[in-house]
C-alpha cells in the first residue's frame, strides 16, 4: 500500500511544494498567521468531515493536537484586521471507507514531516516568531515526528487491503492533496482569503 501511495503521489507532493514555494513568500508575522488561518480552517473541515462517519480504524489521526497547536499559535500572534473570508466551498475528500481514510491519512501524516523543515524555514525568515507560534509546524519534535511516521507506515503494512481498497486510498490521497492545494493557496500573496 505505501509504496503504490507514494508512487500515486509523489509528482502531486512536488506540484505542490512548487505551488507553495516552499512558503518563501510567508515572510511577516502578518502572511504567517493568514497561513495558519489557512491550515485552521482545512483542519477543522477535515475533522467535521472526519466525525460525520463512524468508521471504526485502528489508527487514531491526531487532528485535535494539530488544531490545538494551530490554536494556540495563533492566540499568541498579534491580531490583524480581518479580510473577508468569502463563501468559497472547498472540495473536502469522502471518507466513508476505511481505504479512503487510509489514503486521507497517509497524507496529513506525512505533511507533518516536511512541517520540521518549515518551522526552522520561518523562524530564520521572521525573527519576531518565537517557539510559541511555531508548535503547528514543529510537532512533537523531529523524534517523536519520525516515530509517528514509521508506526503510521508500519500500521499500513500490518493490513491486508483488497485491492478495491487500494484504489479508494490512492484515490483519496489525490483528493487530499487538492484538498490541501485548494485551501492553502489563499495563504498566498496577493490573496487573503484566510487572513
Ligand atoms: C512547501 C511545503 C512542503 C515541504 C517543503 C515539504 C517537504 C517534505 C519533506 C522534506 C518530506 C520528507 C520528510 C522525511 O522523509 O523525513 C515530506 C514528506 C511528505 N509530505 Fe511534504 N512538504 C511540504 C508540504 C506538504 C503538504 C502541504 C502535504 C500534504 C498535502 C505534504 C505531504 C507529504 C507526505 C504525504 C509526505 C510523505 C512522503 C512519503 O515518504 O511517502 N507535504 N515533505
Amino acid at each position: 500500500m505505501i509504496d503504490i501511495l507514494r508512487e500515486s503521489t509523489s509528482q502531486l507532493h512536488q506540484s505542490l511544494e512548487s505551488q507553495l514555494g516552499g512558503f518563501t513568500s510567508v515572510n511577516t508575522v502578518a502572511r504567517y498567521r493568514a497561513l495558519l488561518r489557512c491550515y485552521r480552517a482545512l483542519f477543522g473541515d477535515l475533522r467535521t468531515e472526519w466525525q460525520r462517519h463512524p468508521i471504526a480504524l485502528d489508527w487514531s489521526p491526531n487532528l485535535d493536537q494539530r488544531i490545538a497547536d494551530l490554536d494556540t499559535d495563533l492566540s499568541q500572534l498579534p491580531s490583524v484586521p480581518a479580510h473577508p473570508t468569502g463563501d468559497e466551498a472547498f472540495s473536502l475528500p469522502r471518507l466513508d471507507a476505511v481505504g479512503l481514510r487510509a489514503g486521507c491519512l497517509y497524507v496529513v501524516e506525512g505533511s507533518a514531516l516536511g512541517g520540521l523543515m518549515l518551522a526552522r524555514d520561518f523562524a530564520t525568515r521572521i525573527p519576531e516568531l518565537t517557539d510559541d507560534s511555531l508548535h503547528f509546524f514543529q510537532g512533537a519534535g523531529p523524534a517523536a515526528t519520525s516515530r509517528r511516521w514509521r508506526a503510521f507506515m508500519a500500521w499500513l503494512a500490518s493490513r491486508e487491503w483488497t485491492t478495491p481498497e487500494t484504489t479508494a486510498a490512492t484515490n483519496c490521497a489525490t483528493a487530499t492533496f487538492a484538498y490541501f492545494s485548494a485551501r492553502l493557496s489563499p495563504a498566498m500573496p496577493n490573496e487573503s482569503a484566510c487572513a
